[in-house]
């Protein structure tokens, strides 16, 4: 009796969602979901146009403050100072390797921009636990991995302004890709 009615359960469930319209009666298209407004994407977006700094949020944070935030949230898989650990290689140094055949790739000698760091950071570190780290927090360890990379002061504090201002020293080390199938331009302003 019991497989019986289960198999009656699973008729009524399946005769429900047939008469709940999968497909919209007039145009066979399905009707799932909803158009999804700016403001519901808004809520969610994080993005950081990084050439400009364009939506870097309000806060700030110093090398000292990064540099103790570092040890107690990034060393186990970055190494001390972050000379490479257990999940990953040297962030620090390489600067101006790209023209040898042994490049070294760290944010110091890598990222064309500055934000990038922030974006990155906030967005995917500590590996454990993406996003759990506040502004002020973020903006700290950029400037300490900046201050290691020797691009910044010790005594440097990041905020939107001041991050978005360092010099990258592989800035102007991009090529664009300018193969006709490609199209891709160079945009620096108002993109
Ligand atoms: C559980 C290990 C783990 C922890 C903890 C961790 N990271 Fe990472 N991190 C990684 C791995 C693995 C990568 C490489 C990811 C990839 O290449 O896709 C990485 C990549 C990075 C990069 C990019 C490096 C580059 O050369 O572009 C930065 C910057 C970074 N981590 C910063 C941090 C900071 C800051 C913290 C502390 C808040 C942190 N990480 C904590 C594992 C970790």
């Amino acid at each position: 009796m019991r497989s019986h009615k289960f198999g009656a359960g699973a008729l009524a469930l399946l005769l429900a969602s047939a008469g709940s319209g999968v497909a919209d009666g007039q145009s066979g298209k399905p009707r799932f979901g909803k158009p999804i407004s700016e403001a519901e994407i808004a809520a969610w977006n994080i993005d950081v146009r990084t050439p400009d700094g364009k939506n870097l949020p309000s806060g700030k944070g110093s090398v000292a403050e990064g540099k103790v935030l570092f040890a107690a949230q990034c060393a186990a898989c970055h190494g001390d100072d972050a000379k490479g650990g257990s999940m990953y290689g040297s962030m620090v140094g390489g600067i101006g390797s790209f023209t040898t055949n042994t490049r070294v790739l760290t944010p110091g000698s890598m990222y064309p921009y500055a934000p990038i760091l922030f974006d990155y950071v906030r967005r995917t570190m500590p590996m454990t636990a993406p996003q759990s780290l506040t502004n002020d927090q973020v903006y700290a360890l950029a400037a300490y991995l900046l201050n290691l990379n020797g691009l910044v002061p010790d005594t440097a504090v990041m905020d939107a302004e001041s991050l978005t201002k360092v010099m990258m020293p592989n800035r102007n080390g991009f090529i664009p890709d300018d193969r006709p199938d490609t199209s891709a331009r160079r945009c620096m302003t108002n993109c």
